[in-house]
């Protein structure tokens, strides 16, 4: 079998691990050939690949970022994609294509899938918001980032007695602010699922700092926004990709909160230095097995079909299923976390 690989979107701790996994298991257990095309669906388009051997992965476990380079796509090209499938497939031999993405990679697979490619998706993101399965690796190494990171801001912020807002990524799910935020123990967190007003910050903060506590962490998701007439802040214009442009909530909140109570406050943007760096183990593992699964079901005909966590297991998902609505975070989830801060 000849197998094609990308990698697409916004890059992912655990992307090196997948198509480590994917070779190996092409390779090694059915002698297949492997390429990997580069940045994404650009170099499937423009025919740029190179061939992947054992070499060619060797020592790239926990390298973060890909090795093969990502973009994200814009519609145009896609469609130019979809139209050109069977030619691409005759061009360049290949038996199976796996595209490595999130929710807009996905979505261009399960079309290229429509359109004839015999594809197998593997979803990555951060944000750990693509539906149908319970994890995308990515997500437990960006929640260690914030956490981490919150962690340090808590004793300069008691130090000098101020309000930290730390905006994490999430742009219409707020896993990360979410877990990050329970982790480090956040007082308070905002996510895109349920707008905050900014009263009830300033109350907490009050409370705080009148029970002798004289700092406060708020962990705020990127995609956050304040319930409506409670502050000024306005949404983003679309970008070329279809996604919001954000205006910055963690920087608008920290000046809101600073003016309110007339104390010190301080925005800290986390932003891409939660994508970059080494996996954690478990993302390792859990990438590793999808590319592993991918491979698997490549060699069985299950195309169309994209790798998901079940509980501890990893099966296979249609990929139209996995790409009709983003998994956000339920009420009871927001609830729980609640009952901590
Ligand atoms: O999709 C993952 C994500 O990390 C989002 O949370 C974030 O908004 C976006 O990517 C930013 O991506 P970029 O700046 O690379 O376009």
């Amino acid at each position: 079998m000849r197998i094609g690989v990308l990698t697409a979107g916004g890059d992912c701790p655990g992307l090196n691990a997948v198509i480590r996994s994917v070779v190996h298991r092409a390779v090694d257990n059915y002698g297949d050939e492997v390429i990997g095309f580069e940045d994404g669906y650009a170099g499937l388009l423009d025919g740029r690949y190179r061939g992947l051997d054992l070499n060619a992965v060797s020592g790239i476990l926990a390298r973060g970022g890909t090795i093969l380079g990502s973009s994200r796509l814009e519609r145009d090209r896609l469609r130019e994609a979809c139209e050109s499938a069977s030619d691409m497939i005759h061009d360049f031999g290949i038996d199976a294509l796996i595209p490595i993405g999130g929710e807009g990679t996905l979505t261009a697979a399960r079309m290229l899938s429509d359109a004839g490619l015999p594809v197998v998706g593997v979803p990555k993101t951060i944000d750990n918001d693509i539906s149908s399965t319970d994890r995308t690796f990515g997500f437990d190494t960006a929640v260690g980032v914030a956490t981490e990171a919150m962690d340090r801001l808590k004793t300069t912020a008691e130090s000098h007695q101020r309000v930290m807002v730390v905006e994490v990524m999430g742009r219409h799910a707020g896993w990360i602010a979410l877990e990050s935020g329970m982790a480090a123990g956040a007082h308070g967190i905002c996510l895109p699922e349920r707008p905050f007003d900014p009263a009830d910050l300033v109350k907490m903060v009050e409370e705080r700092f009148a029970r002798g506590k004289k700092f406060a962490v708020i962990c705020v998701a990127e995609g956050a926004h304040p319930a409506d007439g409670t502050m000024d802040y306005s949404k983003g214009a679309i970008d070329q990709f279809g996604h919001e442009r954000f205006q910055g909530i963690g920087t608008a909140l920290a000046y809101e909160l600073e003016r309110r109570l007339g104390k010190e406050a301080r925005p800290v943007i986390l932003g891409h230095v939660q994508r970059g760096g080494v996996p954690t183990a478990y993302d390792r593992v859990l990438a590793t097995r999808f590319g592993w699964h991918a491979v698997e079901a490549a060699h069985r005909g299950q195309f169309g079909r994209m790798t998901a966590l079940r509980g501890t297991d990893v099966v296979m998902v249609p990929l139209a299923e996995a790409v009709t609505e983003l998994k956000t975070v339920p009420k009871d989830r927001i609830v729980e976390a609640e009952s901590v801060f």
